[in-house]
This record gives C-alpha cells, structure tokens and sequence, in this order.
C-alpha cells in the first residue's frame, strides 16, 4: 500500500508513521506535512530512511492533488489542533483544518483514492459533569470553540464528499491521547517539561474538567484497523473508558516525579472551557474487535514522564516560547 500522512510529523501522526513502519513494512510511506510550530522533522528522525517527507501545505491544491494521485491511501491527520490558540488567533484554523480538508477530499476524489480522517470528540461539544453519559456516533455535533468549530465542518465536507460523490472515506473521532512526542503546549507534556525545568505547573480554573486519556499507540492501531476493514462513510468513536478530572491527573503526575501533589499554581481558566469528554468505543469494539492496550493510566503516564526525561534535547528548545506565550495570556 502507498500511504500518504498527511500531519505526520505532528504528535499523533508522527506515532503512527513510527507504528506503520514496524508493523506494516509492505506500506510505503510519504508524510506531507507544513512543519508548523506543531511539527517536527526531528520526530520522524527514527524512521527517516524507511518514509519521505513531503514539506507543504495541506491546503495547497496542487501539492496535494500530485501526491494523492500517487497514493493508494491518505490517513488525514493535519491540522492545527490546540484549543488555547484558536481562541487568540482561529484564522490559521480555517485554513488547516477546513480548506486543507477540502484540498484533500477534492484529490481524493479525482484519483478514487481511500481517506481515513482524523478528528476529535470536540466536534460534539461538553457533557455535563456528573450524569456519567458518553459521546455516540449519533451524538449530535455542538462544537464549543473554533479549533472543534473548524474540525466539525471538515467533518461534515467529508460526510458531504462520501454521499455525494462516493468518495471511500472513514472518520474517527477520539478523546484525548498522551504519549511521546506530544508539543509541550498541550496539558501532560507542559506540567511534566514544567517539573523538569524548574517551572510550577499550572492549572486551569479548580481542575474539575474532565477528559477521556487514551495512549496515541491505541488511537493509532484504532486508525490503522479502521483504514484496512473499516466500513465506508461511518464514524468510529475512539476511546478507552481514561476519564480523569485534571486536578487528579495534575497531582498524579506530581506524585509520580516525587513533588508534592499540590504543587502547583491555578491560572486564569480557558474562555468557553467544556466541562466533560467521555467515549462510548462500543461500534469499534463490536465491529473491528479493537481494545486499547493501554489500560493502566499511571503506568502510561510514568513511561511518558521517562520519555520526557531522555528526550529533552527534543523538547527543550520549544519551552521557553511556549511559556512566554502562556505568560502573556495569564496562563
Ligand atoms: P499536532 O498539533 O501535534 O500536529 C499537527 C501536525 O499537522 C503538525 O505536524 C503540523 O506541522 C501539521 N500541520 C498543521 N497545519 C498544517 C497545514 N496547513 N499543512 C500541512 N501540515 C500542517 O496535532 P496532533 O495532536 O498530532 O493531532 C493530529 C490530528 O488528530 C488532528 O487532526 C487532531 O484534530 C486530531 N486529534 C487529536 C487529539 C489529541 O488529543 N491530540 C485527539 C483527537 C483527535
Ligand atoms: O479531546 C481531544 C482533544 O484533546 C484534541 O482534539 C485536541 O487537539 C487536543 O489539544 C486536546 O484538547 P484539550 O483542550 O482537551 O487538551 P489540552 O491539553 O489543551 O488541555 C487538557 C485539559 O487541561 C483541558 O481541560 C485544559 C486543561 N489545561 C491545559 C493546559 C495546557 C490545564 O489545566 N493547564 C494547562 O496548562
């Protein structure tokens, strides 16, 4: 198979560019990715010789249109994807997420190409706190802020794209992943690189937020199992029953770097902030037999902080300007 990346050398896509190459040796790989901010060619530095790296925009018609044409598959992970900057600057958001979905299905479509698109549980809004409900794939989509607001219309383009045109399309849809890799803006890796450069973590608000934690090799052998038997125009819903409130997490994560567990400064909330996610994986259990390996949310979280700890020449030099941005924003 000839699989197109697309946001590869991003933190989940990166992941799964490393899984396909061990596990899946007969695929050859191309990651197109713009090496943004949020990407990093050092991340696929393990696998260099084995994929080729395409540097350009998702959004840019004719790159895409000439690499998809070659390609057997795409797995559509690009995007810009945090929360935080969407809400000070959402242009880059529109571009990435909803154009860059549109330059893909428009290729696709022209070379009868398969797509996996990659989202997220953000499409359909918060849950309330307590009642111990969950997403569905018939939960409707009630995005929140404009980074879910321009991933709930990519997904809809490719729904549209899959009726109208018989484009062989899948979505997922997963709750928060961690793991190695991830950019030290986002919650785990900013309060881990936080301990480890002498910084205080930071929460939002009281921490009563809650989110579905899924190990990014579970979302990834999710996404691999939906490209291959997956049922064309459906969405599956990835997750793996993680919720945790982020104080819980923030003083697990403390105790685990042996801190004292309330070490830690609140900071001013996230505007709009949605209370709870929580995944009902039920469809993909059912029908592709899938179930997370990653069960034991402290072990993963202690391999996560050691990765941290021996890959600091790979994270450091983002730190200081993520904070200095944090910094400005009272967060
Ligand atoms: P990330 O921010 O770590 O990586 C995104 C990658 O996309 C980067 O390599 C970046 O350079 C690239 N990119 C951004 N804009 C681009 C453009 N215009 N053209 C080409 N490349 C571009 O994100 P991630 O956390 O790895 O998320 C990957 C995908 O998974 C996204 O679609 C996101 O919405 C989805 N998702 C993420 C999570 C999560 O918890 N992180 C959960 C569910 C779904
Ligand atoms: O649910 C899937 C989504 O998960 C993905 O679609 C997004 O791309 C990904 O960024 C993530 O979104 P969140 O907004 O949930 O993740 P983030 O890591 O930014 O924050 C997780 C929680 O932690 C959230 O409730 C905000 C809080 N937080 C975050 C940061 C960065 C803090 O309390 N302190 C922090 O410093």
């Amino acid at each position: 198979m000839r699989l197109l990346v697309t946001g590869g050398a991003g933190f989940i896509g990166a992941n799964f560019v490393h899984a396909v190459v061990r596990e899946h040796p007969e695929a050859t790989v191309t990651v197109l990715d713009a090496l943004t901010y949020a990407g990093s060619a050092e991340a696929l530095d393990p696998v260099a010789d084995d994929i080729t790296l395409v540097r350009g925009d998702v959004s840019d018609t004719e790159l895409v249109n000439a690499l998809v044409s070659e390609s057997d598959a795409v797995a559509h992970f690009a995007a810009e994807t945090h929360v935080d900057n969407a809400l000070a600057d959402p242009e880059p958001f529109l571009r990435a997420n909803v154009i860059g979905t549109f330059a893909v299905l428009e290729a696709v479509r022209r070379h009868g190409v398969r797509l996996h698109h990659v989202s997220t549980d953000e499409v359909y809004g918060d849950l309330p706190l307590d009642d111990g409900s969950r997403f569905t794939e018939a939960t409707p989509y009630n995005p929140s802020s404009p980074y879910s607001a321009t991933k709930a219309a990519a997904d809809m383009l490719v729904r549209a794209w899959v009726r109208s045109y018989g484009v062989r399309a899948t979505i997922s849809n997963c709750s928060n992943n961690y793991g190695p890799y991830q950019h030290v803006e986002k919650f785990i890796p900013r309060q881990i690189t936080n301990v480890l450069s002498g910084r205080r973590p930071k929460l939002y608000g009281t921490g009563a937020n809650v989110r579905d934690w899924i190990h990014v090799d579970d979302h990834n052998r999710a996404v691999w199992l939906i490209l291959e038997r997956g049922t064309i125009g459906r969405t599956y819903l990835i997750g793996a029953n993680g919720e945790r409130d982020n104080l819980s997490v923030m003083r697990t994560l403390l105790r685990l770097m042996g801190r004292d567990p309330d070490d830690f400064d609140h900071v001013t909330d996230r505007v709009g902030h949605d209370l709870r996610y929580a995944i009902d994986p039920s469809l993909l259990h059912d029908e592709l037999h899938w179930a997370p390996k990653h069960t034991d949310f402290e072990s993963g979280l202690e391999e996560t902080i050691d990765w941290y700890r021996s890959n600091e020449s790979w994270w450091r030099p983002l730190k200081d300007g993520v904070e200095a941005n944090y910094a400005e924003r009272g967060q």
